[in-house]
């Protein structure tokens, strides 16, 4: 079944026995689709930031797989499909949703084989990139209760149709709040150094003509000390059991700014980025990437090419600066371990009706 979800700006389309990736190194300047047949191709277009945020990482993940079994066809079992899935997982360490997306798929895997694993590990695929859009569906009308009517809000990195199955998290919140009349407008930081904020988060809004305003991140500080923001809307790549939150690097600082100012922070994320195996955020690998990426701006060097960089991909917000989580379910207020489990187990309660 070929699955394009019917929302701008759309990054990953199924086609059966393919898969086509927005190239996102290319936006906002070229939009470049690369075709994905295979397990290693979906690994590289992962490590490589074809494609990137965390449930479009686990959506991709899943198609690789499938795809791989596919490759296989009669010869496909699980135990032949082991290699694929240690080098999807070994693509990106932390967005949990990549490790969820390829345990869900190992459970229908199951004894399986040939034509009818094939076909369970396509069918799931689907569902996880069906569900993962209605998720965000979700999310974005119980995110949107929370903001004041005229809302001007402050996002970061780039949480929308680009990173999901589409619609977004934070920015699924944001399209739903501008449906509905209640946003004024959208201050996204440029979320240095990959620049999620100003090529792709800015693209996002433009294409759907929602008033975006694009500042550098050095910028969040003076615009809450001057009342223009009523609340700070993240995502998540991995929310541990007691509310701890890793998201892309700079999030902490907003956070940290959000509580001095008395802004609601909030954090958007299907209940696929919760981590119950971990307690807290020290747990969890922080992505490190490449020096590169600090000393040069789109291949352009800004830095001598010899000085020393430190590349953290994310950094940890711990729970207690976290006004409220929002998932597809609902939303835990003040996060903590108690409220996070009582959350989860209303999921598998439901899953069991
Ligand atoms: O390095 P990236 O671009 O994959 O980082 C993405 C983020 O940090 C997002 O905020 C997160 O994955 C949530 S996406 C809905």
């Amino acid at each position: 079944m070929a699955i394009t979800p019917t929302v701008n700006s759309a990054a990953i389309r199924w086609h059966g026995d393919r898969l086509q990736l927005l190239d996102q190194r290319h936006l906002p300047t070229e939009t470049l689709w690369l075709d994905i047949l295979d397990s290693q191709q979906a690994a590289d277009a992962i490590r490589d930031m074809v494609v990137r945020g965390a449930p479009a990482i686990g959506i991709t993940a899943a198609y690789g797989l499938a795809l791989e079994a596919q490759r296989l066809g009669e010869s496909a079992t699980l135990a032949s499909l082991q290699n694929a899935i240690a080098c999807l997982a070994a693509s990106r360490p932390t967005a949990v949703n990549l490790f969820w997306a390829l345990e869900r798929l190992q459970r229908v895997a199951g004894d399986l084989q040939g034509n009818a694993l094939c076909q369970a590990l396509t069918d799931d695929a689907e569902s996880i990139h069906r569900e993962d859009l209605a998720a965000n569906q979700a999310m974005g009308e119980f995110g949107a209760d929370l903001l004041p009517d005229g809302a001007t809000v402050y996002t970061h990195c780039n949480t929308g149709a680009l990173a999901t199955g589409g619609h977004g998290t934070a920015l699924g919140i944001i399209r739903s709040a501008w449906a509905r009349q209640q946003l004024s407008g959208v201050y996204a930081g440029e979320t240095r150094p990959w620049l999620q904020g100003s090529r792709l988060t800015s693209w996002e809004l433009l294409n759907d003509g929602i008033p975006v305003t694009l500042v550098a991140d050095s910028c969040a500080g003076q615009l809450m000390q001057q009342g223009k923001v009523q609340a700070v809307i993240v995502g998540a790549d991995r929310i541990t059991a007691n509310g701890d939150t890793a998201n892309k690097i700079g999030t902490y600082n907003l956070a940290v700014l959000a509580q001095h100012h008395q802004i609601p922070f909030i954090v958007a994320a299907p209940v696929s980025t919760l981590d119950s195996a971990l307690p807290d955020g020290s747990h969890i690998v922080i992505e490190q990437r490449d020096g590169s990426e600090v000393r040069a701006i789109q291949g352009k060097p800004v830095a001598p090419d010899n000085c020393p960089v430190y590349n953290p991909a994310f950094d940890v917000t711990p729970a207690a600066l976290i006004t409220a989580i929002v998932t597809e379910q609902g939303v835990i207020h003040h996060p903590n371990t108690e409220k996070l489990k009582a959350h989860l187990s209303q999921v598998k309660d439901r899953r069991h009706d």
